[in-house]
């Protein structure tokens, strides 16, 4: 048996995997995310932590037949959070989130002191507002008592990872999410962590997703009521160890996430980073690469569309939906954007409206544009040469088989369905497994376990007038790129 901990943004999911694959159990807590300010998002490790020793117990009790067979423990968890511990191991300050967007000045002073090109050269992305070590510079500048107090800057999963071992350790696909790594060459960079003014002492140690960083401690093996060795496996950020759940470890294969935001996430056999560096480029929980395109608003979009259209279930809204091609163009930019345009002042738009458009319309144009803005992505992987053999299309929004066409014609591209929708929590069972032994591989474990379902062909005519809309999508934000700077 093994467990896989996928540390959300709004809960904790904790899943228990038999060794061929099968799901046992699984158990949600729910925690809050603050937002003190305009733009801040914020979370208290201790919530993450109280969530995650609750479901932990309750999986455990629930399951007494099995418990003595669970033989590691793996992760995923939300990327990019900073939580800074004292050097007793208690956390300093709330967790500046992932989503939170006050480091803008931060992003500003690291890019102008690397040059954009610099900085891609040591760690291999963009400084975006989401990552850790703005955030850090952040600390320093705005809160210098705490962070003169900083022993150890972790990663939100990692916390929960100490908690359980008492071991400070990251893994690569998690850590390219700092900005502090070198993502190339599996190291930090030391020019990077000069500029913070941070040591690599103050960093957790470095591990593949798969290996073992520890045992669970005595302590909570006893809270948890084992007796036996259970060992804790690194594990992966949230994207990467999504992949693992989706199958998506190989060259050739790309997934494309549906979720509350989009990801088009493509692994990689080498390092492969995009000039622009558009695309993310991290290490992947396999042990080998991947790019990432990030939507910020994707399944959201429609979310947000149906409370403001005041239908019940979201389902009301696809069911009106019918094949015409909408004469509307809807920017899905409700929270900014990161890929393809890094930009937080962008918002959402229904441009080409007349007389005649009815919600139908709105609702089909939005599914259009949510799928516009990952054939953007798409677009950026072709460009750096990524061959898209074979496309998976996950999460929520990809329920809806209307959704599902929609983005085979816009890509005109045939797109598949998998057998699981664990996702994250997952990937970190199979992570898990792996680092027991149970499989030879990260790709083993995945070829054993995950399957393509549910392949749609596209409709190569409704292609062809989707690549002309496809253009007027892509005009439109660079002509209101000026009023959203305004
Ligand atoms: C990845 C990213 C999100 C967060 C929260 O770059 O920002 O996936 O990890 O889910």
């Amino acid at each position: 048996m093994y467990v896989g901990i996928d540390l959300g943004t709004s809960s904790v999911k904790i899943l228990l995997m038999s060794k061929d694959g099968g799901i046992v159990d699984e158990v949600t807590e729910e925690y809050p995310v603050y937002y003190p300010k305009a733009g801040w998002a914020e979370q208290n490790p201790e919530d993450w932590w109280q969530g995650t020793l609750n479901a932990l117990k309750n999986l455990v009790s629930r399951n007494t037949e099995v418990k003595d067979h669970i033989k590691a423990i793996g992760f995923s968890g939300q990327m990019h959070g900073m939580v800074a511990l004292d050097n007793m191991g208690n956390v300093l300050t709330p967790s500046i989130i992932w989503c939170d967007q006050r480091t803008t000045e931060e992003c500003h002073e690291i890019t102008e002191h690397f040059g954009a090109k610099g900085l891609s050269d040591l760690v291999g992305n963009m400084a975006l507002t989401g990552f850790t070590a703005p955030k850090i510079l952040w600390l320093k500048k705005n809160a210098p008592e705490i962070f003169e107090k900083v022993d150890m800057f972790l990663l939100p999963k990692d916390f929960i990872s100490f908690k359980l071992s008492g071991n400070y350790v990251t893994d690569y696909s998690d850590a390219s999410g700092m900005l502090l790594l070198d993502v190339a060459n599996k190291c930090y960079s030391q020019p990077v962590l000069d500029f913070i003014g941070i040591t690599e002492s103050q960093l957790p140690n470095l591990h593949e997703s798969f290996e073992v960083t520890g045992q669970l401690s005595e302590a909570i093996k006893a809270e948890l009521g084992l007796s036996h060795e259970v060992l804790i496996v690194g594990g992966a950020g949230d994207q990467a160890a999504g992949a693992i759940g989706t199958g998506t470890v190989s060259e050739g294969v790309v997934s494309v996430t549906l979720g509350t935001s989009g990801v088009v996430f493509a692994a990689h056999d080498d390092y492969r980073v995009d000039s622009e560096n558009r695309m993310h480029a991290f290490c992947h929980a396999s042990g080998r690469y991947h790019s990432m395109g990030v939507m910020l608003s994707a399944a959201n979009c429609l979310k947000w569309w149906s409370e403001q259209a005041s239908v019940a279930e979201i389902d009301d809204l696809l069911n009106e939906v019918d094949d015409t091609i909408s004469e509307v163009v809807f920017l899905p930019y409700l929270m900014g954007e990161r890929t393809p345009y890094p930009d937080p002042n962008a918002r959402g738009t229904f441009v080409g409206m007349d007389m005649n458009t009815n919600r139908k319309d709105l609702t089909k144009s939005l599914l259009e544009g949510v799928a516009f803005g990952l054939k953007d992505s798409l677009d950026i992987l072709v460009d750096m040469g990524v061959p898209v053999e074979e496309l998976r299309v996950i999460g929520g929004g990809a329920r809806s088989i209307k959704w599902r066409q929609i983005i085979a014609d816009i890509f005109g591209q045939k797109i598949v369905g998998i057998n699981t929708n664990q996702g994250g929590a997952l990937g970190a069972a199979i992570l898990a497994a792996v680092g027991d032994g149970a499989f030879e591989s990260v790709d083993a474990a995945t070829k054993a376990i995950i399957k393509t379902v549910d392949a749609v062909e596209p409709n190569l005519a409704n292609h062809e007038i989707y690549k002309e809309k496809h253009l007027k999508y892509k005009a439109l934000y660079q002509s209101l790129k000026p009023y959203f700077e305004m």
